[in-house]
């Protein structure tokens, strides 16, 4: 079996004069290695595509793969997520992960949060600032919560993200606005206990790997899980499983948030506590980071005694089983 594999190489950008940050949520060597490794080991081949320009050549002149195993994030623009599966989708290449539509969709926090909210799933009230006019617009109870609408690995979150009152929102819209070049997401902010959901498998066969809890070290930036806390996080975050009540019911609400999206194979989803201990939702990563040692989604598994070959076969088999859904039943 012939397996491609799409990724964007972080160290292709950097050569080419992209920064630090806007490569952060890029791949390392060290992980197309370990995904390589562990495809090989399940015994295909394994053919290393790159980003989605590369995959165009490669459908264009003809090369077909029996599945992609895709965690290219792309560069430009809210489809940036859903290129790849999308061009797949035109040649009829099935992938891993989920499809074009919930991939674009979960890039926006703001229209994921309407999703979610329709169905009865909580996350906070929120509203989506464009310009200072928006700004002065809001009308929530303070304090309040301040992130770019479509970014990851905590891009944007530093001590102003926190807004006492309506001139610190205006002004640190104003900043983050004009830095990220998009809409801010201004939402009540949460005051409880944070968690990440490890989710594997697709809709009524999707099961929970584990609930970690997040706690932040007196080492950490203190106010929530920043760029800097995620990037230098040995020291600054503790990463513990959590099984009592809240745990629980957090991995519920992330369980029915994931099958409502349609996120498909394996990723995660973030929560965090409201004033009276109940986990809301605050967004899904449908193609949740896979370095083999630092992403959350692998230190959740370790945790939970699942090995990083493990974890990736489980997401590797429910690809499978959607591509295959008659011999998976067979087997
Ligand atoms: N409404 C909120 N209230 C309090 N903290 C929040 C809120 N939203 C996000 N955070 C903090 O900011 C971090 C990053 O937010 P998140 O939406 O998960 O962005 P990213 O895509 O960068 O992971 C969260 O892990 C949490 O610590
Ligand atoms: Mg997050």
């Amino acid at each position: 079996m012939r397996v491609g594999l799409t990724y964007d190489l972080r160290d292709e950008y950097l050569a080419e004069g992209y920064g630090e940050e806007e490569t952060a949520e890029f791949d390392s060597p060290a992980t197309i290695d370990a995904i390589t490794d562990v495809l090989t080991r399940r015994g295909v081949e394994v053919d290393r595509i790159g980003h989605v320009r590369h995959l165009a050549a490669r459908l264009v002149a003809g090369d077909r793969w029996e599945f992609v195993f895709n965690i290219a994030e792309g560069l430009r623009g809210i489809g940036r997520e859903a290129q790849v599966p999308a061009l797949l989708d035109a040649w009829d290449i099935p992938y891993t992960f989920s499809d074009p539509l919930v991939l674009a969709l979960t890039l926006d926090k703001g229209m994921t949060k309407r999703v979610v909210r329709d169905a009865g799933i909580p996350t906070p009230a929120f509203a989506v600032v464009r310009d200072s006019h928006d700004a002065r617009q809001v009308d929530l109870p303070y304090p309040l919560f301040v992130k770019p609408l479509a970014e990851g690995t905590g891009k944007g979150i530093s001590a102003a993200s926190r807004a006492e009152n309506p001139a610190a929102l205006v002004s640190t819209c104003g900043e983050l606005i004009a830095k990220f070049r998009q809409p801010m997401l201004v939402e009540t902010y949460l005051p409880g206990r944070e968690f990440t959901v490890g989710i594997a498998g697709t809709g009524a066969e999707a099961g929970i790997l584990g609930v970690m809890e997040i706690i932040l070290t007196a080492e950490a930036e203190p106010f929530g899980y920043s760029f800097e806390n995620k990037e230098r996080y040995e020291g600054r975050v503790s990463y513990r499983l959590a099984d009592d009540a809240e745990a629980e019911r957090a991995g519920e609400t992330a369980l029915r948030a994931w099958r409502v999206l349609g996120c498909r194979d394996g990723g995660r989803l973030d929560l965090r506590s409201d004033h009276t201990g109940e986990p809301n939702f605050i967004e899904a990563n449908p193609l949740a980071g896979l370095h083999p040692v630092k992403s959350d989604l692998v230190i959740l598994a370790r945790l939970a005694g699942i090995s990083y070959d493990d974890l990736l076969g489980r997401i590797v088999d429910s690809c499978l089983s959607r591509i295959f859904p008659v011999a998976a039943r067979a087997a």
